[in-house]
């Protein structure tokens, strides 16, 4: 019988409308991190990311691009699965909900629901924030905004369909009380407490297709699609199998952990839990909200222009030091505070000092001292004893904060240990005593380099590539437990290896300048006179339907009618922008636009989030040029 434990962890799933960050970085390397403590502790280990890719954000991202949905899902998920590669995220499935095994499970989970009587069609107004892609409560906005977003919602009222969640509210109150772990940190299960102490809505399921058609339909009105948020709940269940494979479902249901975003706690915690309870799924253990990364004290967004690029990082500072940052730099559950200052000193100080020079040490010594070869331990004195115990327990120590959710602690235990083997070296000194006495020397350095390899063996979680890099030059008896004491084969060859992490030089922050220049490409004169500028008049304008942002123009350029697809309704109404004399490229290639053709592009001038038209100031005729 296998009586291996099994583990399951889920990051969410990530929106498709712009490429991933740091922030998007850190749930997904935790949840890597986690998987691969379990792998190393044979556990049976299931870790599961991936897209979401419906809803009227990722609608409104591929009308701007201009291309379809599914085109610009496919591209955008090649982002994230290039980040996922570069950072050596082994997750075991990259679930999409545009697969087709997905949007079946939905269909039939939906149908069941509403054949239970669990989904009922009504009438409902509310405040719709689209970047939340939610429903809100008078009283839960702010000022009249989204606490998220800051920005006003719109509010929509129509004929939808609803699931019962109401109905859960005592049943759900109930659980998070005796399941004290299901929530975690304790401060976010309160906060869901707090919000359970209002009545709990229903929750509304389905978008009419006349506003939104990038959904799963409804099996039981076509009319309809599903709301994202039901629909990327369940990735959770059909990632692993629900519906489709019951045995590997079994193997790893209830997931250990549901690692998510503060930001994404309602969610997670009022909406999963009550659909799970209607389908009859049982709970996941434990729902773990880390808190943000920020930056400059905000949270790092497309929309604040503050957004750190992982693969950017890991061009500079290599993949092992990113991954060990981000762990071991926030605290779990509270938000911290990215800075590249932050970054270079605690890689200088753990991994360039503590860790790095520590490697370094050793191997010299045995290269140079015993042509490379490990020493045999001989006796033991008091100090070597109290390293040796140390190292014994080490590996239950951290398996403890890592039970516990402490992976910043975790590292911690394991850096301290490290520096506890250099203060052995200082202790005994073996590059002045290798002179005088070789075979205790040997005995000091077999001990500092086995307590560094178990060390090291901890630490492969985190920095994977580095680590490896450094075991492989040990020559270690596979046969031992890789967590237990001597694991490091005396009288065995050491193979050369690259210093690990060779120290960063700070960059000396640049003298304040009095006045910033923006960067400009130079070009010659020449290239300014291929692009034909003209002045034309607007004549026609309308909204292309099913669209958000584009206008569809008709305009006169002096010697002929043209039409123009802009994204600029967002900015001007079709009334507004009638009769306006601006500027267009003539000479633009065609193309088409959400099927609509544009014969040129009309220029504005944007700044954040305002844009304006280049209008001309005066009366001149249509057709004149601009230059
Ligand atoms: N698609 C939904 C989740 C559906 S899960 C069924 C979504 N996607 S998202 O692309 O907006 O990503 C949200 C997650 O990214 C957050 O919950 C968090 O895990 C991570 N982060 C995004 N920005 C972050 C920071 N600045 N800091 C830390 N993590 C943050 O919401």
């Amino acid at each position: 019988m296998n009586n291996r434990k099994s583990f399951y962890v889920t990051t969410p799933i990530y929106y498709v409308n712009d490429k991933p960050h740091i922030g998007h970085a850190y749930t997904t390397i935790l949840a890597d991190v986690l998987s691969r403590f379990h792998r190393d502790k044979n556990d049976d280990t299931f870790f599961l990311t991936g897209t979401d890719e419906h809803g009227q954000k990722v609608q409104e991202s591929a009308e701007a691009r201009g291309i379809a949905p599914q085109e610009h899902c496919d591209n955008m998920v090649k982002h994230f699965k290039e980040n996922w590669e570069k950072l050596n995220i082994t997750n075991d499935f990259f679930i999409r909900t545009t697969f087709d095994f997905h949007k079946k499970t939905v269909q039939k989970i939906l149908q069941q629901l509403w054949e239970k009587g669990e989904i009922y069609e009504s009438e409902y107004g509310g405040y719709y924030c689209v970047g939340c892609e939610r429903y809100y409560t008078e009283k839960e906005l702010e000022d009249g905004k989204c606490p998220q977003h800051q920005k006003e919602p719109e509010y929509i009222k129509e004929k939808n369909y609803f699931f019962k969640m109401g109905k859960y509210q005592d049943w759900l109150i109930n659980y998070i009380q005796l399941n004290p772990n299901f929530i975690q940190p304790e401060h976010r299960k309160n906060e869901v407490l707090g919000f359970l102490k209002n009545p709990l809505n229903d929750l509304c399921i389905s978008r009419p297709k006349s506003r939104l058609k990038w959904g799963i339909e409804l099996p039981f009105d076509n009319k309809y699609v599903t709301y994202v948020w039901f629909d990327a709940l369940l990735n959770y269940v059909t990632g692993i199998g629900y519906g489709q494979d019951q045995e590997k479902f079994n193997k790893f249901w209830p997931a250990n952990y549901h690692l998510i975003g503060k930001d994404i706690v309602t969610t997670h915690c009022v909406y999963w839990p009550t659909m799970m309870k209607a389908i009859g799924i049982p709970m996941p253990k434990t729902i773990y909200a880390h808190g943000w990364w920020l930056m400059d004290k905000a949270k790092m967004s497309k929309s604040l222009n503050n957004i750190v690029s992982p693969l950017d990082l890991i061009d500079t500072y290599g993949v092992d030091s990113v991954r060990y940052y981000l762990i071991r730099d926030m605290m779990l559950g509270q938000d911290s505070n990215f800075t590249e200052d932050n970054f270079t000193t605690r890689y200088n100080a753990e991994l360039a000092n503590d860790f790095g020079n520590l490697a370094n040490r050793v191997t010299t010594l045995i290269k140079k001292n015993y042509d490379s070869v490990v020493p045999f331990p001989q006796e033991t004195g008091d100090a070597e004893n109290d390293l040796i115990n140390t190292a014994k327990t080490l590996s239950d120590n951290v398996y403890k904060k890592i039970e516990d959710f402490k992976l910043n602690q975790a590292t911690d235990e394991i850096i301290s240990f490290i520096r506890s083997i250099n203060k052995y070296m200082e202790i005994t000194q073996p590059w002045k005593l290798v002179k005088t006495d070789k075979e205790s020397t040997g005995t000091i350095l077999y001990i500092a380099t086995e307590a560094l390899r178990l060390g090291a063996q901890l630490l492969h979680p985190i920095m994977p590539t580095k680590i490896e890099s450094l075991l492989k030059a040990l020559p270690l008896d596979d046969k031992k437990n890789k967590f237990s004491w001597g694991v490091l084969k005396p009288g065995e060859k050491i193979d050369a290896f690259d210093s690990l992490f060779p120290r960063i030089i700070k960059k000396k922050k640049p003298a304040p300048q009095k006045q910033k220049k923006p960067e400009i490409n130079l070009i010659t004169f020449e290239e300014v006179g291929r692009v034909n500028l003209i002045t034309a008049k607007v004549l026609a304008a309308e909204q292309i339907p099913e669209t958000n942002k584009l206008l569809k123009l008709s305009v006169d350029t002096g010697l002929e009618k043209r039409q123009i697809v802009a994204g600029i309704a967002d900015h001007y109404s079709p009334e507004e922008i009638l009769g306006k004399n601006i500027v267009i490229v003539a000479n633009l290639q065609p193309a088409k636009i959400r099927g609509v053709e544009s014969q040129g592009m009309l220029l504005a001038a944007k700044k954040g989030k305002k844009l304006r038209l280049i209008t001309i100031d005066g009366d001149i005729a249509p057709g004149a040029s601009v230059g």
